[in-house]
């Protein structure tokens, strides 16, 4: 996956010096997402085992006076400027400027007062990929803002205000699993998430010694009316719930999954609900596995989250089912979408030394189908957002 040359946390100093001179206050980080399994289950109150990846979002950053935020990123090599009456309501700044202002808004809506900041910002998390790169920069903003304004927020209620900024100044129907990996994961571990009451168990995910590698193949397929799609399934699965009389998908268990198919009576509405449920205890059965030391075992369940997104929720597209088929053709114990769908990444469990095997069948596949090449980086679980310096 390609990025700018150069470290991503000096490539941020560069560009603050650059921009404003002198030296910023610090340097804030946060890195993008895989979720090794449960899509599309944290909007209903699910559980979710993503980790972070060592690709990160650093913003540099430091105090201005008055109530005013500045904001250059290297992505588009451009500055914004926004103020109070551009966060006094939602959706005022656009483009990517809108999830930085989306934190501010957030923070003041929360009653905080928010220091007037300079901030430079730099991000090897690529873009449309579904790796989470709005939560990066939503995620290294929030961090700087708090310290620059020596501000009280407690790690664990962090992503609920960072999704908040997602959700109603941006715009996008996002659950809370993004936002909680770039906060919350750690170094060498998955975060097993239960999005009805946040609590997360950090679970070991030691490739390395399983002699193990996770691929992650960005399809680069276009994202397909992404955003409508969503939402879309997340009516489905709320007229799922409602129908079936529960506050969530979530409170259906597996055991009582045959019952409450029969009971709905719309074919696509039984295919979501199948998934859901279906996906939470895929999630339960990982976790347990991982915690046996069972690394190699979870790839059948990686493969059967991958087969129920494609045909009971319906949100894959050629290029990803192209991915996952030739990884596990070529060997890999478990291949699957990761994210919300329509485009984004594939990831695959494989055998460190067929890693490359596994990369190459990838890009034969997609040669012979005409698909655009993909990229393609094994990654090992990284630690969430964190002050540099
Ligand atoms: C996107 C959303 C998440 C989650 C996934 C699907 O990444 O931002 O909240 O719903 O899709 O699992």
């Amino acid at each position: 996956m390609s990025h700018p040359i150069g470290d991503v946390a000096e490539r941020a100093a560069a560009g603050f010096t650059a921009q404003y001179g002198g030296r910023a206050a610090g340097r804030w980080a946060a890195p993008g997402r895989v979720n090794l399994i449960g899509e599309h289950t944290d909007y209903n109150d699910g559980f979710v085992l993503p980790f972070a990846l060592p690709l990160r979002t650093v913003a540099a950053a430091d105090r201005q006076d008055g109530e005013r935020w500045t904001v250059w990123s290297e992505l588009s090599d451009e500055t914004i400027t926004f103020g109070p009456d551009d966060v006094a309501e939602p959706g005022r700044v656009t483009g990517w400027g809108a999830y930085v202002a989306g934190v501010v808004w957030a923070l003041r809506e929360a009653g905080h007062l928010v220091p007037g900041a300079r901030l430079a910002i730099a991000s090897d998390v690529p873009l449309g990929s579904g790796l989470s790169s709005s939560a990066a920069l939503e995620s290294a903003v929030l961090a700087a803002l708090l310290d620059l304004g020596g501000l009280e927020l407690p790690a664990e209620r962090q992503p609920r205000l960072a999704q908040r900024a997602e959700n109603v100044y941006v715009g996008a129907p996002t659950g809370i699993m993004d936002q909680s990996a770039v906060i919350r994961c750690r170094g060498g571990h998955a975060l097993f998430l239960d999005c009805r009451d946040e609590s997360v168990e950090h679970i070991p995910f030691d490739l390395d010694a399983a002699g193990l590698a996770v691929l992650v193949i960005d399809s680069r397929a276009p994202h397909r009316h992404a955003d409508g799609e969503y939402a879309a399934r997340r009516r489905s699965c709320e007229a799922g719930a409602k129908a079936l009389g529960v506050a969530a998908l979530r409170d259906v268990t597996v055991d009582q999954l045959d019952a409450a198919l029969a009971g709905l009576d719309d074919e696509e509405t039984r295919r979501r609900v199948r998934h859901v449920v279906t996906e939470d205890q895929r999630v339960l059965d990982t976790v347990a596995l991982l915690r046996a030391g069972r690394v190699r075992d979870i790839g059948p369940l990686l493969t059967a989250s991958h087969v129920s997104m494609r045909d009971d929720f319906e949100i894959t597209v050629p290029e990803i089912d192209t991915a996952v088929e030739a990884a596990l053709a070529a060997g890999a114990l478990g291949a699957r979408m990761t994210g919300g769908g329509f485009g984004g990444c594939v990831l695959a469990l494989v055998d460190t030394d067929r890693a490359d095997a596994v990369a190459a069948a990838v890009t034969t596949a997609y040669a012979e189908q005409g698909f655009t090449t993909p990229n393609t980086l094994t990654v090992l679980p990284s630690p969430g957002a964190t002050r540099l310096d």
